[in-house]
């Protein structure tokens, strides 16, 4: 199935000069949203992931399905505030400033073996980040799945010590 067709691009969204893609008519479209989880579901095998850890807020619509096809847990990583619990916390460079990316302490036992799921790679400072928080609490990231990669802002190079799966590039 060719999936960019349910992608739609809005030109300077949501700044001047940024071509963002939109993966909520994949979404919509049942069989194509199916084929997508999918995709990732027989990477998650080929893997051995034992829980799935999705930050927000994309990173849970493509990371849940999964989980749940596994009959395997789902970590949720979330902005600073959000999580109730006792946190560990990573913080990243954006362009302009930073940004902090927290997990509860208990999400992932040690040993455990993590795949991350979220819907875009761009730089890949947030699966980095992501990375390191499951690092810190112990776990294997064993890879990072992704539906789309921007190729130009080279996330890869940042994970390229993990198995890495993307469904659509530009
Ligand atoms: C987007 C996307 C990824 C991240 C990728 O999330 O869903 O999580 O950016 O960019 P990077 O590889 O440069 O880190 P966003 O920050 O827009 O958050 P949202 O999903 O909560 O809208």
């Amino acid at each position: 199935m060719d999936l960019k067709q349910y992608i739609a691009i809005v030109e300077d969204f949501p700044k001047e000069g940024i071509s963002f893609k939109d993966i909520t008519p994949l979404m919509d479209n049942g069989s194509a949203f199916k084929y997508a989880v999918d995709q990732i579901v027989e990477f998650a095998k080929d893997v051995g992931a034992e829980i799935i850890v999705g930050p927000e807020a994309r990173g849970f619509i493509v990371g849940c399905p999964v989980a749940y096809a596994l009959g395997i847990g789902f970590a949720p990583v979330r902005k600073p505030g959000k999580l109730p619990r006792e946190v560990v916390s990573v913080e990243y460079d954006l362009e302009y400033g930073t940004n902090t990316l927290t997990m509860h302490k208990d999400a992932i036992s040690p040993g455990q073996k993590a795949l991350i799921i979220d819907d875009l790679l761009a730089t890949g400072g947030t699966v980095d980040a992501t990375i390191k928080l499951v690092e810190k609490l112990g776990g294997e990231v064993v890879g990072c799945a992704f539906i789309i990669e921007l190729t130009e802002l080279k996330g890869r190079e940042k994970i390229r010590n993990y198995p890495v799966k993307t469904l659509i590039q530009y």
